[in-house]
């Protein structure tokens, strides 16, 4: 019931064989044993949790264009780590806490974590103790897709999140400079495919990229963390012209460009590149599911974990 409202909301803008997708997917997510996410999580408790993140993050973009890219980017950061759990968004806490924020990947890069705070902040009062910082990522991250111009998916709901954090893990989350088989390698582990790693490597469409992980590096006086545009063509548009820029030899990281042109490409990532590059619709579709299928990735659900009030401390004062 919920589930085909989220999509005949989305109906206006996409076709029905994208529902059918994504109401398969959500149906295959309780597979994982344990209680499935749901996109009715929250439509008794709080029904307007999806509004209040909205209007949160567009009073955000009005003084920071950037919001969107960032706030994308941190629930990738946090799904990868633990699953998506929120341990991301923990400050330090020592001896028990020792924040993710400072590994290579989050330090002096990952950000958008006051808007998230902010967002804590409109949910505590419409609905106290109700909506996770897991979850608020997940909503954050498509209701941010759709304001830049991408597509819209029904959000899968009900993550807890967690009362740990995993350094080790988050020092391991892919580099702009692995090669294409360690990406792979990395994706495989939490099980998104080949596609999977194309379609999501999309989300490159908009967001800023430092000039020192770029695969020119800096230019002679450029300060190492000076900003350039993920994609050049269309800076702040979610589209698949990231893809075009790949065929142009034109992506910023790495990381980007070794799906089309590394030495393993042609086999496996390249064809893909090429389908998304040719067909806006098709990476729309393909970019939605491999979001649900980064959501999904070991969510605490049921009893398990608990509503942080605050998304940087865990709950209570036990250490
Ligand atoms: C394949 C592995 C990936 C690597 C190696 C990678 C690497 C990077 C790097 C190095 C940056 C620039 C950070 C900085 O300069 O401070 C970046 C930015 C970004 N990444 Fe990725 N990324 C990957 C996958 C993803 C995925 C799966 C998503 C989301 C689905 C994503 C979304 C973003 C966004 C939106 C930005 C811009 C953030 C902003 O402007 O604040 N990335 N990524
Ligand atoms: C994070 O960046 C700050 C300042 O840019 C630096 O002083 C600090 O050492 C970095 N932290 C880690 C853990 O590398
Ligand atoms: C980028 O240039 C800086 C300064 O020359 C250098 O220290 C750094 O190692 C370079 N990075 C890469 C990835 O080559």
């Amino acid at each position: 019931m919920a589930a085909a409202s989220s999509c005949s909301a989305s109906l206006g803008l996409l076709l029905a064989a994208h529902c059918a997708l994504l109401l398969a997917l959500a149906g295959a997510a309780s597979a994982g044993g344990g209680v499935a996410l749901s996109s009715a999580f929250y439509d008794a408790s709080c029904p307007g949790a999806h509004d209040v993140v909205r209007r949160v993050i567009q009073d955000a973009r009005v003084s920071d264009p950037r919001i969107p890219a960032s706030l994308v980017r941190l629930h990738f950061h946090d799904c990868f780590v633990n699953g998506c759990d929120g341990s991301l968004l923990l400050d330090d806490d020592l001896p028990a806490i020792q924040t993710e924020k400072n590994v290579v990947a989050n330090n002096n890069s990952a950000r958008g974590f006051p808007v998230v705070d902010d967002i804590k902040a409109a949910l505590e009062n419409a609905c106290p103790g109700i909506v996770s910082c897991a979850d608020i990522l997940a909503l954050a991250a498509e209701i941010s897709v759709e304001l830049a111009g991408g597509p819209r998916w029904g959000v899968l709901l009900g993550r807890r999140d967690g009362t740990t954090t995993n350094v080790e893990s988050a020092n391991n989350l892919p580099s702009p400079f692995d090669p294409l088989n360690v990406l792979q390698e990395k994706f495989r582990n939490v099980n998104l495919d080949d596609t999977d790693l194309v379609a999501l490597q999309g989300a490159h469409t908009f967001g800023k990229v430092q000039c020192q992980f770029t695969r020119e590096n800096c230019t002679a006086g450029q300060p190492e963390g000076a900003l350039e545009n993920l994609d050049e063509a269309t800076p702040n548009l979610f589209d698949n012209k990231y893809y075009g820029n790949l065929l142009e030899g034109r992506a910023q990281l790495p990381s980007d460009q070794v799906m089309l042109s590394g030495p393993a490409a042609a086999a496996t990532t390249a064809p893909i590149v090429h389908r998304f590059a040719g067909n806006q619709q098709d990476f729309f579709r393909n970019f939605a599911a491999s979001m649900i299928k980064m959501g999904n990735i070991s969510p605490l659900t049921g009893s398990d974990g608990e509503i942080r009030r605050n998304c940087r401390r865990v709950n209570g004062k036990g250490y």
